[in-house]
């Protein structure tokens, strides 16, 4: 009965706090990873241009895949880590070389394009394909660990053990698209690091570390 509600509360509402975004104007594969990789390490407000001009220069994987690198890291200058440019290029070669062009629908054929970990392979086969993915990273490990009120460091091995395990875990049967991108919505939204807005969160009845009055201490923070 918790799960079912979970999931229908997260669903209603996304239903109505999407932002618009452009890479969200439809489900194409290759549009889905190219923002996912920009978003790895970059706030959504800075990707926005880069993903529109990017996406122009180089409409399909046959385009990104045929362009000089060159003009491929003109494009990403500004946005740092530059080996996620030089790996989606070479990505973009082995999608065109291997797959035809046509971008791959199979987890573990995404999974081994250079530059794509467990976390894009699985927002890209959820998001774009509706597949049952789980996904993980730094939105949705803080609003799990609260839900579950986990209070140990959620970045060492037994938490994403635990974390992956329970992403898996919510997953619906229909709408794993909206779903996981309503986890990370709620999670850089709502869930934020500081002052989350429990007052309005969807789940707030469900999570663990609110009713133990916890949400501020949790997630503990990386011990170094
Ligand atoms: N951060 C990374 N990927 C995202 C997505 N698809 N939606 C919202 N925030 C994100």
């Amino acid at each position: 009965a918790w799960l079912r509600k979970f999931q229908r509360q997260i669903l209603a509402w996304y239903g109505g706090a999407a932002r618009d975004l452009p890479w969200r104007a439809d489900r194409d594969p290759y549009r889905v990873w190219i923002s996912e990789i920009m978003l790895q390490q970059t706030q959504v407000a800075t990707v926005r241009a880069y993903f529109e001009r990017f996406s122009a220069a180089f409409p399909t994987v046959t385009d990104l895949a045929a362009a000089d690198e060159a003009e491929v890291l003109r494009l990403w200058e500004g946005l740092g880590y530059y080996r996620r440019a030089r790996q989606l290029h070479a990505a973009a070669q082995v999608i065109a070389d291997e797959h035809r062009g046509k971008f791959p629908r199979e987890f573990a054929a995404i999974l081994a394009l250079p530059g794509v970990g467990r976390y894009t392979a699985g927002a890209i086969c959820s998001i774009a394909y509706d597949q049952p993915a789980p996904i993980l990273e730094a939105n949705t490990i803080r609003l799990h660990a609260r839900l579950l009120a986990y209070r140990e460091d959620p970045t060492k091995t037994a938490g994403q053990r635990l974390l992956w395990q329970f992403a898996e875990h919510i997953l619906p049967t229909e709408d794993v698209s909206s779903f996981n991108q309503a986890l990370m919505e709620l999670g850089s939204e709502i869930c934020t690091p500081r002052n989350p807005q429990c007052g309005v969160c969807p789940v707030a009845t469900l999570c663990q570390a609110k009713r133990e009055n916890a949400v501020a201490e949790i997630p503990v923070p990386k011990k170094k």
